[in-house]
């Protein structure tokens, strides 16, 4: 499973792709928003050029021929950029002309089964499941990345499953087990995946006792 940081927070990504396992990253509004002061295109520019893999960025459209227009915009800022569009019938209608041209969509706000099978049939690059929403209404996120993997290999579609709005270290876990092609992961949760109390205890237990040894 690739693991890519769901973050616009420079310090954050930068911080993550120096430990070495970040192999992309997703942005949305809210979390450009959170990034005060900032030109929306200057963060974009740094974040591709950061980033060692596909970086998806989101615009605000709503039809499809302006979707496909911002889509080519925002394909522009850089070699990686991977153009995020709504799952609704006008983005999907541009995800369908975006892959004749070359560009590259992640289908945002997937919820269901069903809009996760019309965003493969459409030839998306990316569909992004929100499991921690789905979680937060009582619904089973991680239910729905099951069902998606499974319609993905009865019909051998290529879209890539990015498993999103991923709230904790057990989300991780889970959509490793089941098979998921990425994780989208906020950085507070990247960190988590490294700690555990044991392994404190144990340096902390190996650090007294190398004090003790005769070297
Ligand atoms: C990533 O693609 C999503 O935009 C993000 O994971 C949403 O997370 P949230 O539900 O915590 O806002």
């Amino acid at each position: 499973m690739k693991i890519f940081i769901d973050s616009a927070n420079l310090a954050e990504i930068k911080e993550a792709v120096s430990w070495g396992i970040i192999e992309g990253a997703t942005t949305n509004p809210t979390l450009m928003a959170k990034e005060k002061n900032q030109s929306l295109k200057k963060i974009s520019q740094e974040i591709c050029r950061i980033v060692p893999g596909p970086v998806s960025l989101e615009g605000n459209a709503s039809q499809a021929e302006e979707i496909i227009k911002e889509a080519k915009i925002l394909a522009k800022i850089a070699n990686n950029v991977v153009v995020k569009i709504p799952m609704t019938i006008e983005g999907i209608k541009a995800v369908i002309k975006l892959n004749k041209e070359g560009i590259k969509t992640n289908v945002t706000l997937v919820f269901s089964a069903n809009q996760a099978l019309i965003a493969a049939k459409a030839k998306a690059t990316y569909v992004s499941p929100f499991l921690g929403r789905l979680d937060d209404i009582g619904q089973s996120g991680l239910l729905l990345i099951e069902e998606i993997k499974k319609i993905y290999k009865n019909y051998q579609f290529n879209t890539k499953i990015i498993a999103a709005s991923i709230r904790n270290p057990d989300h991780v876990k889970q959509v490793a087990l089941i098979g998921c092609d990425i994780a989208t992961i906020p950085f507070k949760v990247l960190k988590q995946l490294y700690q555990h109390s044991l392994t404190d205890k144990g340096i902390a237990l190996f650090q007294a006792d190398w004090n003790k040894l005769k070297i």
